[in-house]
């Protein structure tokens, strides 16, 4: 969460690297947005704009830009209201400073700095950094002590970097539960720090990842260079590796959106994962299995359980992180423990496994972005072929992650590729009226999705999907469970989407549908062409509308479904004027708890 990227160079452009990498991390929070830089005179200036990076962009191109160092954020507000005093950067004395992450002990430190005359401008954690860092420098140390100092007393999770007007040649950055990379430029005139390698695309083709408790100090003599410090403040070597994110990955490829170019994707992002599939793990030697994530990588778990169970008949516990990392877990010996993570970064997930790893218990990170922290940090790692995801609402990563798991449990030569394509591509290419329905779904009040089964996960997803696009209120519930309560709630401005396929629960979903017709709900009936013959019962019942997907193998319907909700979540936000690609409140990458 919040965006990151900072530059020194030989140039006097840098404003234009921090505003192209801005809009290319905007995916982590799009509250405010804001740059600091010196200018030909070394004074600090700063820019903020409260809402998207295209704003921040107007106001620097108005702004005649000569820097060679800088510093840019985009926020995604923890402490304090979205407004342009909480906007990063926050400055002290000609400090200035942008962070991602939470400093839990800012309330204390702020207070020392109040006694000390400091004014505070912001309601964010933050600025006590900028403000400990001039003090440091007042009491008479030099730059990157003062910031070693600083960032000695903070508390909490960070990645962190650093300016200051008298240090024009010096860019810091500082790293603690949050990540951070540095790189240089192909023609060594630039160095960059950034929270991610999609914000140095374009600017550095190889990075090197801070680990915990690292801090970067990059200087300009006769070249530009830059020294990393452990946490007992060794110079520290650490690995560099290529920048494998493209350019190609981020742009939209002719789509409208994101969203809709990535929901495409994912009968190619089947095929990608099955075939570069190479991993061999011998699941029978485990007892049971632990699946730990959080959001749609959850419900990729949970779907996962239905399918081990199954057929690899292995028992299977999955559990949300941030529940399990604090509940007082009793970790299995033999236990299988696989954390999956489209981003690698989420911060529940990370400290979930790190608890495991802690108990002297083995880790598998299923992740899809193999340069990310859980991906650093677990014992064996299983990376999802999903190629880089910028829509918020994750989309192509479950295929990968569920198909992952798939192969992982049953085995290549058990699946049926060409079937998974071509249920995909089936849904893809049905021209399925998809504007219509969702102008009638967004007369919804609320939403049920249910299904039984393996449909039941892809409910849950679908729920996750619309409530997060659409704001409004929806629920994944099994299907057989809606009588025990949330029937209740069922109305005519009530619609439910039921999920299911001809399988060996069709019946019980169509009573359950009926019990919800029989209450005047609303209901999308998601089926397959081989049931047509068993829903007579709903001709003539206007209250029920039914797409029918292709008729194809039991354990390959989650894929169709998948591709289907997805849609539909997609075209009802459409139908709303909303922005898919960046739902409100929301960010990609969850690096706070
Ligand atoms: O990167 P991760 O897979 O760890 O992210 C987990 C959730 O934050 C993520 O799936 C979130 O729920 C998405 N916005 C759902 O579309």
């Amino acid at each position: 969460m919040c965006g990151i990227i900072s530059a020194l160079s030989y140039e006097n452009n840098v404003s234009d690297s921090l505003i192209s990498a801005l809009s290319r991390l905007e995916y982590r929070g799009y509250d405010s947005a804001g740059i600091a830089y010196l200018d030909e005179n070394s004074q600090l200036q700063r820019i903020r704009t409260v809402g998207k990076v295209q704003y921040l962009r107007n106001a620097v191109e108005k702004s005649n830009i000569n820097s060679c160092i800088g510093i840019g954020h985009t926020r995604w507000a923890t402490h304090g209201k979205v407004t342009e005093f909480n906007a990063h950067p926050h400055v002290a004395d000609g400090v200035a400073i942008v962070h991602n992450g939470i400093i839990e002990n800012y309330q204390e430190l702020r207070q020392k700095l109040v006694s000390e005359g400091y004014k505070f401008e912001s309601e964010t954690d933050t600025e006590v950094v900028a403000k400990l860092t001039a003090s440091h420098i007042k009491s008479g140390k030099n730059f990157v002590d003062a910031f070693k100092h600083s960032i000695g007393e903070l508390i909490g999770t960070f990645a962190i970097v650093a300016i200051y007007e008298k240090s024009p040649d010096t860019l810091l950055g500082a790293k603690k539960g949050s990540p951070m990379a540095v790189g240089i430029s192909p023609d060594k005139k630039s160095a960059y720090i950034a929270s991610d390698a999609v914000a140095l695309s374009t600017l550095a083709d190889e990075l090197t990842y801070l680990e915990e408790g690292d801090i970067v100090v990059v200087t300009k003599g006769e070249q530009i260079s830059y020294t990393i410090f452990d946490m007992q403040n060794n110079i520290v070597n650490r690995q560099k590796v290529l920048n494998k994110v493209s350019l190609t990955d981020m742009s939209k490829s002719g789509y409208e959106t994101f969203m809709l170019k990535e929901i495409y994707e994912e009968a190619i992002v089947a095929r990608r994962t099955y075939d570069s599939y190479k991993y061999d793990i011998d699941v029978s030697k485990f007892d049971n299995v632990s699946i730990i994530a959080c959001g749609t990588s959850f419900y990729a778990g949970v779907l996962a359980k239905y399918w081990i169970e199954k057929y690899a008949k292995i028992p299977v516990d999955v559990e949300i992180a941030s529940e399990f990392r604090y509940r007082n877990a009793v970790l299995r010996k033999n236990s299988l423990y696989i954390f999956i993570s489209q981003s690698g970064e989420t911060i529940d997930t990370l400290c979930a496994m790190r608890l495991v790893k802690e108990n002297g218990m083995k880790t598998m990170a299923l992740v899809n972005v193999d340069s990310s922290s859980i991906a650093r940090e677990a014992d064996y790692v299983i990376k999802t072929e999903a190629g880089v995801e910028i829509g918020v609402a994750s989309t192509k990563a479950f295929i990968a992650q569920i198909l992952s798991i798939l192969i992982m449990f049953i085995g290549k030569e058990n699946i049926n590729i060409d079937a998974i394509e071509k249920a995909i591509n089936s849904v893809l290419n049905a021209g399925f009226d998809f504007a219509r329905i969702a102008k009638k779904l967004a007369g919804g009040r609320s939403f049920f999705y249910i299904g039984r089964g393996t449909s039941y996960p892809i409910a849950l997803e679908g729920a996750l999907k619309i409530k997060e696009l659409t704001y409004v209120s929806a629920e994944g519930y099994p299907s057989g469970e809606l009588k025990h309560g949330p029937i209740a709630i069922i109305d005519e401005d009530v619609f439910t989407i039921a999920l299911a396929p001809f399988d060996q629960y069709f019946e019980k979903t169509i009573s359950n549908t009926q019990e919800i017709l029989a209450r005047d709900g609303k209901v999308l009936l998601i089926t397959t062409e081989d049931a047509t013959a068993s829903l007579g019962m709903f001709k003539n019942n206007a209250n029920i509308e039914c797409v029918f997907l292709k008729q194809n193998e039991d354990k390959y319907y989650p894929f169709a479904l998948t591709t289907l909700i997805h849609l539909l979540a997609y075209y009802t936000a459409k139908s709303k004027g909303y922005d898919v690609d960046k739902p409100r409140n929301l960010a990609k990458s969850v690096t706070v708890e």
